[in-house]
């Protein structure tokens, strides 16, 4: 039985914690619980059915640890598992709970960022090819351009530990070029893949001066807040004692090496068998 109620945030590796950062700085008070499916990662290029399978497992292992809210810190899982789960699933087993993504509050505000109106998005196979991300922007910015491309080998560089090596170079170029030449007037480049931040550095080494590259932390951060906000029946169900803890479905080892670079802070994950 678990005495605290944290926040759960979900990613299917590493890249939730590039999300969690922004979360954990701007709402500090919160408990949380991380997890990284790293076992069955990458979601990326999985059918529907799969993430959907999934991200449900893991969902219902976040209300096992008492979480009364999860976030869904992964595009891939946002797009295609999401929907099922708060439309479906939560109606009827866990109808006191929330399951919120990271697509619409993104979408909501990616428009603010280009003047030419005219936006590319990068992402997994499963998050582009739901076009999840041209349905929403366009709810909100009408009549801005979206260019989106998939950069398969993105999320593999990063959860096998080969983001810094000379290898990483070939595929973010190949990928960069690709989408700048559908249309020389983007101006602003999302990562729609939570792991893509931690390709950051070389992503901007092969972009041309004046294009804005946008990473979801803050925007899911603050999008949050404004959430908790607004929905104080679920804010007052979160234990507030400032605790996380981490937790993987892989090695502990590697989840707390690479983990800790990306978070910033030394992580201590646990082991967790639920499938
Ligand atoms: N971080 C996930 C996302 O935002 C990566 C998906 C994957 O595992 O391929 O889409």
């Amino acid at each position: 039985m678990n005495s605290t109620r944290p926040i759960g945030i979900f990613d299917s590796g590493y890249g939730g914690l590039t999300v969690f950062k922004s979360i954990a700085a701007l709402l500090p008070q919160y408990d949380y619980v991380y997890l990284g499916d790293n076992g069955r990662a990458p979601y990326g290029n999985r059918s529907f059915e799969t993430v959907h399978e999934y991200t449900l497992e893991c969902v219902e292992w976040f209300f096992s640890m008492g979480c009364p809210l999860v976030i869904l810190a992964c595009n891939t899982a946002s797009a295609k598992a999401l929907r099922n789960i708060q439309q479906l699933d939560l109606p009827r087993t866990a109808p006191d709970k929330r399951v919120l993504g990271v697509i619409r509050p993104t979408a909501e505000v990616i428009g603010n960022y280009t003047k030419t109106n005219s936006v590319g998005v990068l992402g997994t196979k499963g998050t582009i090819n739901s076009g999840s991300y041209e349905i929403e922007i366009h709810k909100f910015f009408p009549q801005v351009k979206v260019h989106s491309l998939a950069c398969p080998m993105w999320v593999p560089l990063v959860e096998y530990g080969e983001y810094q090596s000379s290898g990483a170079d070939y595929f973010i170029q190949k990928y960069l070029d690709a989408l700048l030449s559908k249309d020389s007037s983007i101006d602003t480049i999302l990562l729609a893949c939570t792991h893509y931040p931690l390709l950051m550095d070389k992503i901007c080494k092969y972009l041309p001066e004046g294009i804005k590259v946008v990473a979801q932390g803050d925007i899911v951060a603050n999008s949050l807040a404004d959430y908790l906000h607004r929905h104080t029946e679920i804010a007052q169900l979160i234990s507030q004692t400032g605790h996380t803890s981490f937790h993987t479905t892989d090695d502990t080892a590697d989840f707390d090496a690479q983990g800790s670079i990306f978070f910033g802070r030394e992580i201590k994950s646990r082991n967790e068998h639920f499938f």
